[in-house]
């Protein structure tokens, strides 16, 4: 395994480097191994700078344009990072009441800033956002526009909304987080949309201001995001001549990032996700809304733990972590990879090994077969890219209390989510 320098790759891909050959692991100015003595481990590190300037990539791409670029909250809910986004401009996607929540707590002001997307959404969560004035509903359902035009009537406020078109077009990525097919559940088919769009077009509590699309997640070329638009656009136009002003193209999120760190610069990647839309949506003078979640926090975050063990079971060598699936499930639900970088790499010959938790299951591991250098219990690792639905997916699975969260700005970090605790867990049990 080789130490990763600054130069082996695009020097903003990830805020993780060792600054020099035997130093530890720093994220940006600070050390990992410094945090892991001061907070503990499994502990998630993030780095502001990197989200900060993610979403800058995107701000920058699409500034001849006007547009909002809503981070989708479910990627990582950390209120801490909700309000850097929002200090820096960003509006958010929401899927439920409890993500409208984290925004109210993180940033009361971008309240206006939110859309609502999400297959299920309750007459309570329909009703807390109307309350709060969000910008949009991403509508996903023919039932779910007559239940929102019923709370929008009760509650006298009148909801804007975008019906969330499926397009059709295949985006390659893995079967659980592909979206834009009509297998799928989400969205209503252009020709529904149509017939929804003109069904409501008289009633007052409804201002039919956009059409959303969300085709998947991790989705690493272009191609896919201007097929999709361009079907958006068509729509757009239809409506137009049946007399319904579309104001709003919300174009969902999915733009991927490379585990790997092959030769990527984000940047370079943002800038061909927006020639492809601006393409596509040439001659649509209204407001653009984009969603990104992923990109904008996975390779800021590093899910640092401590070896407990290494294991020999006949041919095999198991290092065993302290953190485990429960912590970062991405491995086992979608065979994800995810680099592993000794924080303090030892000299010697790289062995093959499976990296894996303590939670009782086979399914617990984080990398299986994979060359790493030399490692003994008590050396720490650091879990790359784990940023993005890292600690959103994290679980109390086996009682394991979740970890704790550091956010690196400039020269210090801070503690932005304590460690549970067992008493945290049994807290709400009724024996
Ligand atoms: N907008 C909507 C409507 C979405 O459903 C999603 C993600 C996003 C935006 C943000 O997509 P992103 O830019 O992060 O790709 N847990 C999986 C990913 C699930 C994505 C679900 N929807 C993973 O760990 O890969």
């Amino acid at each position: 395994m080789t130490a990763l320098t600054p130069t082996d790759r695009t020097p903003s891909a990830r805020p993780f480097s060792h600054p020099r050959p035997n130093a530890a692991l720093h994220c940006g100015a600070v050390s990992l191994e410094t945090l892991a003595k001061k907070f503990g481990t499994p502990l998630y590190v993030y780095s502001a700078g990197q989200i900060v300037e993610r979403l800058q990539m995107f701000q920058s791409a699409f500034a001849e344009r006007e547009h909002l670029v809503c981070y989708a909250v479910k990627a990582n809910s950390a209120l801490a990072i909700l309000k850097l986004l929002a200090e820096h401009g960003a509006g958010f996607d929401i899927v439920s009441g409890g993500e409208l929540q984290r925004v109210l707590a993180a940033a009361p002001h971008a309240a206006g800033r939110v859309v609502f997307s999400g297959v299920g959404k309750s007459a309570a969560e329909i009703d807390l956002a109307l309350n709060s004035e969000i910008l949009s509903f991403n509508v996903e359902s023919e039932a779910e526009l007559d239940l929102l035009a019923a709370r929008a009537r009760k509650l006298r406020k009148k909801a804007r909304f975008s019906i969330r078109v499926n397009p059709d077009v295949f985006a390659e990525t893995h079967p659980y987080i592909s979206t834009g097919l009509h297998e799928h559940k989400f969205g209503v088919s252009m020709k529904t949309a149509f017939a929804m769009y003109k069904r409501v077009a008289q009633n007052r509590w409804l201002d039919p201001h956009g059409i959303s699309v969300h085709i998947g997640s991790q989705i690493a070329s272009a191609a896919p995001f201007g097929a999709a638009l361009d079907r958006v656009h068509t729509l757009v136009r239809q409506l137009e001549r049946a007399g319904i002003a579309i104001h709003t193209i919300d174009a969902g999120g999915g733009l991927g990032i490379d585990y790997h760190a092959r030769a990527f610069d984000p940047k370079k990647r943002v800038q061909s996700y927006a020639r492809a839309i601006n393409t596509a949506l040439h001659g649509f003078n209204g407001r653009l809304l984009i969603e990104p979640g992923r990109f904008l926090v996975a390779q800021a975050g590093a899910l640092l733990t401590r070896v407990v063990n290494v294991k020999r079971n006949g041919k095999k060598t198991f290092v065993i972590t302290d953190a485990a699936m429960n912590d970062l499930i991405r491995p086992a639900l979608y065979q994800a990879y995810h680099e592993i970088v000794p924080v303090k790499p030892r000299a010697g010959k790289p062995r093959t090994v499976d990296v894996v938790g303590p939670v009782c299951e086979t399914g617990d591991f984080f990398a299986r077969d994979r060359a790493l250098g030399p490692i003994q219990p008590g050396d720490l690792l650091a879990l790359l890219d784990a940023g993005a639905y890292g600690m959103a997916q994290s679980s109390n699975y086996n009682t394991r209390p979740r970890p704790a969260e550091v956010l690196v700005e400039g020269s210090k970090a801070r503690l932005i989510r304590r460690r549970e605790t067992i008493a945290d867990l049994l807290a709400t049990e009724i024996v």
